[in-house]
């Protein structure tokens, strides 16, 4: 048998039906209409950023990386819980806007932004974080263009990465960003070009679990803003630290100490160099603070067996959760957390392997689990989907189209 990730701590069941915010997933499955069905908590969500606002010093701001699940009621719970938003394409625009979002509160990262999403996020007034001097020209002429003085920030290349994390975003020759080298002039450029000078994004990785590492990497980019700022000779308005802190998805996965974070922090913002006195910081997280708030709900519709092992036939699979597959940017395939949903808390009875229904091996939620024994009808539940599960997963692969979505 493989061990299952863990499941998020405060779920539990109701007459052994696993109950999200005190609604049976079985309720929920039929207000839905069907499944596969993401369901995100709001509660989950406010708890969870409250807490991290708590841990942090108050003069860092939170924002959310819209990536990791742009479900616009999810959008619109986070609004006010967050102060910013960053947005990696004109399509997160367009639903930032749809949400209701003032567009002075997001920024824009990511490589090859085309001129029409260059054009779109400087006419509402977007902070855009320029990956490289050829964007930084466009984007300059399409404001001259368009006579507007557009929000410009340089995200950076940092020359160190952040350890132990599931992606690194720095170190190296990276399509992110700006070689720090080269940051200073590029800045004088915007900054006499008349641009509106939006500071330094700094992002060095994602997904990693230990506070010591992502407490290392926020003083070494404290450390690069502060030579960077100096080198440009302009006070530094902005700097966007990053994020880094992931969630426990695998077994032996332990959760942030976030507390070590903040207040390591804060004792650095005590003595911050003269450059960064006045400098605004935030740190700009995803799956940190969605992630643990959705739960994927799939039916097994055929339960079968094969030279001895049993499979649970789902109706979802990797088109909805290509990272609790393993195929999202992991090296070694994993479970992730799961249980039988309509069986919760049962003892374990058999080893089974929950699969979906495209026909490729890849699309396997759970590899040889311990479970209580499931039926044809029951439903299986993937926990830590509320990041990257609908957003970052082929919905259409296999003409089988996107699962529902449900925030409650
Ligand atoms: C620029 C940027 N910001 C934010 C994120 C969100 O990372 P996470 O969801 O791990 O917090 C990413 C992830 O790749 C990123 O590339």
């Amino acid at each position: 048998m493989k061990p299952l990730g863990p499941i998020p701590p405060g779920f539990s069941g109701i007459d052994g039906v696993l109950s999200i915010d005190g609604r049976t997933v079985t309720d929920l499955v039929e207000h839905a209409g069907s499944t596969p069905l993401f369901v995100y908590s709001a509660s989950r969500l406010t708890a969870r950023a409250q807490a991290l606002r708590a841990a942090m010093p108050s003069r860092l701001a939170i924002h959310y990386a819209v990536k990791a699940n742009p479900y616009p009621p999810l959008l619109k719970h986070m609004l006010s819980l967050v102060d910013g938003f960053d947005i990696a394409s004109g399509g997160e625009l367009a639903i930032v806007k749809g949400s209701g979002i003032d567009p002075s509160r997001v920024s824009f990262a990511g490589p090859g932004k085309r001129d029409s999403e260059l054009e779109a996020a400087i006419a509402a007034g977007v902070t855009l974080n320029l990956e490289s001097e050829g964007e930084a020209a466009r984007a300059l002429a399409i404001a001259a263009r368009l006579g507007i003085t557009p929000r410009l920030a340089i995200r950076v290349n940092p020359d160190f990465d952040l350890k132990g994390s599931g992606m690194k975003m720095g170190g190296g020759a990276k399509p992110f960003g700006i070689d720090a080298e080269r940051v200073p002039a590029l800045a004088q450029r915007l900054i006499a070009a008349g641009a509106q000078w939006r500071g330094f994004h700094i992002f060095a990785g994602s997904q990693a679990l230990s506070a010591d590492a992502i407490i290392e990497t926020q003083r070494q980019t404290l450390e690069l803003a502060a030579r960077l700022a100096e080198e440009s000779g302009a006070a530094l308005p902005r700097c966007n630290l990053g994020g880094g802190i992931g969630i426990p998805y695998f077994p032996g996965d332990e959760p942030v100490d976030v507390n070590a974070v903040g207040e390591a922090l804060g004792e650095r913002f005590e003595t911050l160099p003269d450059v960064l006195r006045d400098t605004a910081f935030c740190i700009e997280l995803g799956r940190y603070l969605v992630g643990e708030a959705g739960v994927y709900l799939t039916r097994v519709v055929d339960r079968k067996e094969s030279h001895g092992e049993v499979y649970l036939v789902t109706d979802g699979g990797l088109h909805h959760q290509l990272a609790a597959s393993g195929n999202f940017g992991t090296v070694v395939r994993r479970n992730y957390p799961s249980a039988i949903a309509t069986r919760f808390g049962a003892a374990v009875e058999e080893e089974a392997s929950v699969v979906g229904c495209l026909c490729t091996p890849l699309d396997r939620l759970a590899d040889k689990g311990g479970f209580p024994r499931a039926d044809v009808g029951d439903i299986v539940a993937i926990f830590c989907a509320g990041a990257y599960g609908a957003t970052a997963s082929p919905a259409m692969f296999l003409g089988q189209g996107p699962a529902a979505e449900m925030l409650i």
